[in-house]
């Protein structure tokens, strides 16, 4: 792996000059990594089709001021200032939280997710209290005009006198700007847009981010103020362009959710600062993003816990317990090979629930199919909703419905067998807060009685689900 701008010889051109040969380079258009020779796959991502040539003229290194200022030195551990510097709040709590208290000086931080999520308006939103806070706030856009910068300010708050705007692409203006007002924290939306002229590439391909990326983090480094840059991703869910942009910055949050659903979550994929364990819940109205304090109550708000094909799941995002309604529909498979049509939902794992309740429960699902889904936009990781989505299907599929006041958390194994989850008790206890009396969890989940008020079914497998509730 090398340089893809590397000089490969220096050869006499015979009329007293010499020429700087470069070779031909393939680079991954996903990892950023270059290759000698092309190839089908990349060799460090793994990525099919990737590979793109590039051959580039020699030309001059462009100076790197930023990071030439100091001679290079190494000293004693023991004489390194272990000091993180005083934190930037930003005022926003679900920010915050998620940060582990605040930007850290110096720090650089990815805010990734698809192109209409919310990046936008959550960048604008922290820059309105970081600036009220009377701190200096450089918003750099790429992708507005000052004025709809501005249009959309008015719209979901208050900025302070401290939010400076500036809309641009080019990333030595924004090096003066810096230079000039000497903001306590910058913002630029979005990385893609910004480039580097002594680049020849295009705004938003690998060179020019993974490039620009490095300079304003090295200078944000150096002056010490911490910098939040946006980044799209694509479908698939991996950042636009380089996925070594997500290597080279200090915290990664990801802001998920679904179109048409206002619920959204922020989530740290990576913080070197603090603990990737704790998610930030927005919900997105006509004003911006509003922090939610009771996200399972909001979840919940439409349940249709009365129908056949509803269940309740207490899962945990980060720390946090969150109910949210699982709902299943089972019916006869419409065309041949019986389908399953997950949302919310990891195909593998509704496949796998669908194969066990047949084998173990005799129901015949393999002439079903199966449309599963999580209300609300919510997305679940991991296996504790899995008893849940076993209820849902079992009630679909018999057309009888589950006690309303009863939520689920439990891991399905192959046997058929129901698992404890981690954090039992703080999810029955979200539970009682909202009203639920009682809880089918794995026997062992808890080591004392549960919350007050709320009857423990301890479901060891799937057949004593079905007697309890649906016979
Ligand atoms: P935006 O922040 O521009 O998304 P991104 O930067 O991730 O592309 O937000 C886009 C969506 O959010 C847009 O479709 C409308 C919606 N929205 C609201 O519902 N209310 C609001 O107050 C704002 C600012 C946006
Ligand atoms: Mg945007």
């Amino acid at each position: 792996m090398s340089r893809w701008s590397e000089i490969t010889a220096i050869v006499p051109t015979g009329a007293g000059g010499f020429l700087a040969k470069t070779r031909t380079q393939f680079m991954c258009l996903e990892c950023g990594t270059s290759h000698e020779r092309h190839m089908g796959r990349c060799p460090d991502c793994g990525t099919f089709n990737s590979l793109k040539e590039h051959r580039l003229s020699p030309q001059p290194s462009p100076p790197r001021t930023v990071l030439q200022n100091s001679p290079p030195v190494a000293v004693p551990i023991e004489q390194v200032d272990a000091n993180e510097g005083d934190r930037i709040v930003t005022g926003l709590s679900e920010v915050d939280r998620v940060l582990g208290g605040g930007l850290v000086p110096g720090c650089g931080l990815l805010i990734s997710g698809e192109p209409g999520i919310g990046k936008s308006t959550l960048l604008l939103q922290i820059a309105q209290t970081v600036s009220r806070q009377g701190k200096r706030f450089l918003y750099v856009t790429g992708e507005e005009s000052a004025a709809q910068v501005r249009l959309r300010s008015d719209r979901i708050g208050t900025a302070g006198s401290e939010l400076w705007l500036h809309s641009g692409c080019d990333l030595g203006s924004i090096e003066e700007l810096i230079a000039q007002h000497q903001p306590m924290v910058v913002g630029i939306d979005s990385i893609q847009t910004i480039c580097w002229d002594q680049i020849p590439a295009g705004a938003g391909g690998v060179t020019q981010v993974r490039e620009v990326a490095s300079r304003l983090l090295a200078l944000a480094r150096n002056v010490g103020f911490p910098i939040l840059m946006v980044g799209h991703v694509t479908k698939d869910g991996t950042v636009a362009g380089p996925r070594t942009l997500e290597h080279m910055v200090d915290a990664v949050l990801q802001f998920e959710g679904e179109r048409g659903h206002s619920l959204r979550i922020l989530r740290a994929l990576k913080n070197r600062f603090g603990s990737t364990e704790e998610v930030g819940i927005f919900e997105m109205c006509a004003e911006g993003l509003n922090e939610v304090d009771n996200p399972s109550g909001l979840l919940l708000s439409n349940r249709h816990g009365s129908s056949p094909g509803s269940a309740t799941a207490a899962i945990l995002e980060g720390t946090r317990p969150l109910l949210v309604e699982i709902q299943a529909l089972v019916t006869p498979a419409a065309h041949g090979a019986p389908a399953r049509k997950p949302s919310g939902i990891d195909a593998g794992r509704l496949s796998m629930l669908a194969a066990v309740l047949e084998k173990r429960l005799g129901i015949p699902l393999g002439d079903c199919d199966i449309h599963a889904n999580v209300v609300g936009g919510v997305k679940l990781k991991g296996t504790a909703a899995d008893l849940a989505l076993a209820a849902a299907i079992l009630s679909s599929f018999h057309d009888r419905s589950l006690p309303k006041d009863v939520i689920f958390a439990g891991e399905v194994g192959l046997l058929g067998e129901v698992r404890p989850v981690p954090g039992t008790r703080q999810r029955l206890e979200e539970a009682s807060r909202l009203g639920f009396h009682s809880a089918c969890v794995a026997p062992g989940s808890l080591d004392s009685s549960g919350p007050e008020g709320m009857r423990i079914h301890e479901i060891a497998e799937l057949q004593m689900l079905a007697a309890r509730f649906l016979q």
